[in-house]
């Protein structure tokens, strides 16, 4: 019999920055073996890259938001929802807060599951030539 996903959360390391420090790493293990993780990042820790800045410029951050992503799950666990589980552990541990996503126009999985979580889909902004979909929800 399969065991059950735990989900652990992880503390980013010292000198990750103060704001990097408050959000928190969803690690998914299975019988001890990683099998998904998602990050949460400060806005103001990831104001610096190049594509974050390019977002923002198009769909402004809501005060007390944080950035979802990225989120990977093993191949031998896609498509049971894991990446929606991780989510909603997230959800708990940053209560009342937007978290806003971007995804590239052509990666349907991730597509299919932002949509299915019921996030917001705000539009799509160009970065270096690619297309990209933004995703906000509020906990
Ligand atoms: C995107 C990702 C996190 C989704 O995780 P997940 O736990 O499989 O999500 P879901 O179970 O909700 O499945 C989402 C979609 O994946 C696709 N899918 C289903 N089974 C799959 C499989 N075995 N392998 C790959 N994709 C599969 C389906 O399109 C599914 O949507 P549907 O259920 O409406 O048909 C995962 O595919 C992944 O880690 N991909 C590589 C990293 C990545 O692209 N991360 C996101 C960057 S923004």
């Amino acid at each position: 019999m399969k065991m059950a996903v735990v989900f652990q959360f992880v503390k980013r390391p010292t000198g990750s920055g103060a704001q990097c420090r408050k959000c928190p790493i969803v690690v998914a293990r299975r019988d001890g073996v990683v099998v998904g993780y998602a990050l949460a990042t400060s806005i103001a820790a990831k104001s610096h890259v190049g594509i974050v800045q390019t977002m923002l410029r198009a769909f402004p951050a809501p005060p007390n938001c944080y950035l979802y992503g990225p989120v990977c799950v093993t191949e031998s666990e896609r498509g049971n929802g894991l990446a929606a589980m991780m989510y909603q552990e997230m959800r708990k541990r940053l209560p009342g807060r937007t978290a806003m996503s971007f995804v590239r126009f052509d990666n349907i999985p991730s597509i299919r599951t932002n949509r299915k979580m019921g996030k917001m889909e705000l539009g799509e902004f160009i970065h270096d030539g690619e297309s990209y979909i933004v995703f906000a929800f509020t906990s």
